[in-house]
């Protein structure tokens, strides 16, 4: 979760890593830092606490020379400070380390290396690893990292420099990801693409326990044991602007505008209205291996949690068989039954969330048949599932994940028309359904058009300290992102209940300056709903409504309704306005929208 990025070339690394650095902010963004090895052959290193425009302005002028590394921190050992920043060397300044992950053992090697006489500079489990690879013997810097990997257990993707041995940087991978970017003459190594798309969009995804030694004219693959590995370089097809805010004040933003385009993408080609069903050619099981398919479970973290429990719902509801969705985390440490007849689908925007990649490793371990939902194309989890739909909805940059969310739903939406035509589900209501999808981006443009009126409503939150978000049965899952949106961005607690659990004690808390945001879909449940309004309503708490077009704005504080869609794609339109809200309480409250505090975009560490 950590951002890295490294160069290796004529030009001077410094400008290059910083640029790399400020694209891969969103991956954390507690501190930040930078290693050069000059024309002098001296490694020059400068961090501190706190943004890249920070470590900008610590940068000397002769900061000049190449190869470098730099990398941006989202704290695990250690709290975000000067001497926790990466990268981190050995005590003679001649080895320096920048990683992503953690090492397990990193207490027990410290111990043995103070015993030894080593000096440590900081708290963090990270600086093991130059200690460990500076004391190796005379070799090649490869055999130095190889030897170090060998005695550490945990997670990383890293990169590593050494002032004796300038002429290559050695990256290694086991469970946070790096990326080879080759350039004409020049190398460069990051943890994401975004960091060298500016450069070359020639790239070279590592595999788990793969280490490479990068220098300027190539670069040469192996694993941990030392045996050569072919790579075969992949091309990044997205444009440059897709990294990039544009004229918009936050990537959020851009992000939550970009929905109407990313869900036509996640919809192209797989409309198939002739057998009126959906056409997914990376799905790679066949209708009859899908009969034998009884059960579905959904596995993700986060946001891809919540977009999972949609799909679930929409999955039971079309295909009529019982569909679950379940934080990952929690899933894997409970020595799940894994069932032949089920389907293991895992959600995932980055591919990389490491609680998402241990629990489809468990499953695959035990045999289980597991599917990938996957924004990132040739991700970890995405190839580890080995089959799957990926959403094609464009880079996702900011922290808090919008256009994917929805995409995910509209994917998994998409599966349970295919699951559905295979099973009991007629053609008309097939048809039904994929003329329903097919009219989701106009109806979320309208839904941006209005977004003034979001703006006031947010008003009426911002001055707020909490919020109840509720809503019944997928209103609920969509109450459940609508608070977590809040909750990240504006910092304002704010509490999803299911509308029919309030009562059972969450009451309590309503009162006059506890608003509730209710999900007031025109469905079967509607009546139910304005029971629990009216509840609240005698508590004299203020009430915010998301409802449909269809119906009379219920008697309530404040209201916004969506276009009407299919009942079962209802909550891809029910949740636009609450991205929207989320983002405006936060601007009014004056927030760093694109970072907030304490998290980073992909979580690459349990
Ligand atoms: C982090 C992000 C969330 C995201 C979750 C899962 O916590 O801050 O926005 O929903 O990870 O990420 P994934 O990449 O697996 O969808």
């Amino acid at each position: 979760m950590c951002g890295i990025v490294g160069y290796i070339g004529k030009r001077d690394a410094a400008p290059i890593l910083l640029e790399g650095l400020h694209r891969l902010e969103y991956r954390g963004y507690d501190s930040a830092g930078i290693a050069v090895i000059e024309h002098t052959g001296q490694l020059r290193l400068a961090k501190c606490k706190g943004r890249v425009r920070e470590l900008e302005k610590l940068l000397p002028r002769r900061f000049k020379g190449a190869p470098g590394i730099a990398h941006t921190r989202w704290a695990t050992h250690g709290e975000p400070s000067d001497r926790n920043a990466h990268p981190h060397c050995d005590g003679a300044n001649r080895v320096a380390v920048i990683h992503n992950g953690i090492i397990e053992n990193a207490a027990a090697l410290r111990t043995r290396l103070e015993a030894a006489g080593v000096a440590f500079c900081s708290d963090t489990d990270t600086e093991v690893l130059a200690h460990l690879i500076a004391a190796m013997p005379d070799g090649s810097l490869e055999a130095a990292v190889r030897a170090a990997l060998r005695m550490v257990t945990g997670t990383y993707g890293l990169a590593v420099l050494d002032a004796a041995r300038p002429d290559a940087i050695v990256v290694a991978r086991n469970g946070s990801p790096v990326v080879l970017g080759i350039g004409e003459r020049e190398m460069f190594v990051a943890s994401d693409p975004a960091a060298l798309v500016r450069h070359t969009r020639n790239v070279v995804y590592l595999d788990d326990g793969e280490l490479a030694v990068v220098r300027a004219d190539g670069f040469a693959t192996s694993t941990l044991d030392g045996g050569a590995t072919a790579k075969v370089p992949a091309t990044i097809t997205w444009a440059n602007e897709a990294y990039d805010k544009g004229d918009f004040a936050h990537f959020m933003k851009k992000e939550i505008v970009e929905q109407p385009e990313a869900v036509r993408r996640t919809l192209s080609g797989r409309l198939e209205p002739r057998f009126q069903t959906a056409h997914l050619g990376g799905i790679e099981l066949a209708a009859h291996e899908l009969l034998d398919i009884h059960r579905v479970k959904i596995l993700g973290c986060g946001s891809a949690y919540i977009a999972g429990c949609i799909g679930a719902h929409v999955i039971e509801q079309l295909a009529r068989l019982p569909a679950h969705a379940e934080p990952a985390s929690e899933f894997r440490y409970r020595n799940p039954v894994i069932e032949r007849d089920t389907l293991y689908i895992a959600v995932s925007q980055s591919g990389e969330t490491f609680d998402t990649l241990a629990a489809v490793q468990e499953i695959k371990r035990k045999g289980g048949r597991t599917l990938g939902v996957v924004n990132v194309v040739g991700s970890t989890i995405a190839r580890e599932c080995g089959r799957g739909i990926y959403l094609h909805a464009g880079p996702e940059v900011a922290v808090v994940s919008t256009k994917t969310f929805t995409c995910t739903v509209v994917a998994l939406a998409l599966f349970a028309i295919h699951l559905g035509r295979i099973r009991d589900l007629s053609p008309g209501q097939g048809g039904r359904l994929l003329a329903a999808l097919a009219a989701l981006p106009d109806q979320i443009d309208e839904i941006l058009a209005r977004e003034p009126e979001i703006a006031r409503l947010a008003q009426d939150l911002a001055c707020c300290d909490h919020a109840f978000f509720v809503g019944r049965s997928a209103g609920h899952a969509i109450a459940m992102e609508g608070a977590l949106k809040l909750k990240e961005v504006s910092y304002l607690h704010a509490e999803a209940y299911s509308a029919a659990e309030l009562k059972h004690g969450p009451l309590a808390l309503i009162t006059s300056q506890t608003p509730t945001v209710v999900v007031l879909p025109a469905d079967d449940l509607l009546q139910k709903n304005l029971s629990t309004i009216e509840e609240i309503r005698a508590r004299h708490g203020p009430i915010i409504s998301i409802t449909q077009a269809n119906r009379a704005p219920p008697a309530v504080d404040a209201a916004f309704s969506v276009p009407v869609s299919a009942p079962e794609l209802d909550p891809v339109l029910l949740n636009i306005p609450l991205q929207l809200l989320a983002y405006h309480v936060a601007l009014q409250r004056g927030c760093d929208i694109d970072h907030p505090r304490n998290l980073a975009k992909s979580v690459t560490v349990e």
